[in-house]
């Protein structure tokens, strides 16, 4: 970790980023606005792994964004391509070496819920840890807590504000609560009713681990869900990476109009 968080130093430099963006499939656009922007290759990163999944660009770029100083990882660590949790997790742990304390994370997720359509936005209230894995396994990391308290994994007071600025924007912004599986098989139709009793409004391969990570580093999580299709079984149609990629391509905008809004929020102080 050490040998990551300073190269990522002697990247940067001077930049002192406040918030990380983790941005998912087809969502990876918005820290290609990022004024005064440097960017790093994952391949360049010494002890970051290789990205693989279409669609995922795999930097890490620094930058301005409304006035707010922000690291975005462009692209991120799936389970379901083999990655330990230790490699899903570490940039979340050198990037808050750095002295970032807030993460903004968000996703490509199938809908559970009947009111989630393809193109639907949903602010993350809660999750469920379905990976069958924790990343917290094993040794106390340092600065790590052994037993984190998750009753507010995603921050109120974030979630307050992205409903204020999506309200303001006019933007429909769903809530409830993420399911995270380990993919990378899309669920089957059983499932999805599974899913359904259990509580889980969208369901997702990512996200679950590096929330568990920055939650046990003190980070404060505000967690956004792109619903890219409707989850098996729910229309009838067979569901494909590329649509999911589409999709998300599609409500860049209005994701990146959103984020940028909760972002000036952050930086006004709208959220304390
Ligand atoms: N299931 C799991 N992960 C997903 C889905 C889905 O339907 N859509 C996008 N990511």
């Amino acid at each position: 970790m050490k040998l990551t968080v300073d190269a990522l130093r002697a990247k940067f430099g001077t930049a002192k980023p406040h918030v990380l963006l983790v941005l998912g499939s087809g969502l990876g656009s918005l820290a290609d606005s990022f004024l005064n922007a440097q960017a790093i290759d994952f391949a360049d990163v010494p002890g970051f792994a290789r990205a693989a999944v279409v669609g995922h660009k795999g930097r890490v770029v620094v930058g301005d964004l409304e006035g707010v100083s922000c690291i975005a990882l462009q692209g991120r660590y799936h389970l379901y391509e083999g990655h330990s949790l230790e490699s899903v997790t570490l940039p979340i742990r050198a990037i808050h070496q750095l002295g970032v304390d807030t993460m903004i994370v968000t996703n490509a997720a199938g809908g559970v819920n009947r009111s989630l359509r393809a193109g639907s936005l949903m602010l993350i209230d809660d999750h469920i840890n379905l990976t069958g894995r924790n990343p917290l396994v094993g040794p106390v990391v340092e600065g790590e807590t052994r037993f984190p308290d998750m009753t507010e994994a995603y921050d109120l007071k974030l979630r307050s504000l992205a409903l204020a600025v999506a309200a303001e924007q006019g933007v429909a912004l769903a809530r409830g609560v993420y399911g995270g599986l380990l993919g990378p098989t899309y669920e089957t139709p059983a499932e999805v009713r599974m899913l359904e009793i259990l509580g889980v409004d969208a369901v997702g391969m990512s996200t679950v681990p590096e929330v568990i990570v920055a939650r046990a580093r003190g980070m404060r999580v505000l967690g956004i869900s792109l619903i890219t299709n409707e989850a098996a079984g729910i229309t009838g149609e067979n569901l494909s990476h590329t649509d999911v990629v589409t999709v998300g391509n599609n409500a860049a905008d209005a994701f990146g109009r959103l984020i940028r809004g909760v972002i000036g929020g952050i930086g006004a102080g709208h959220d304390y």
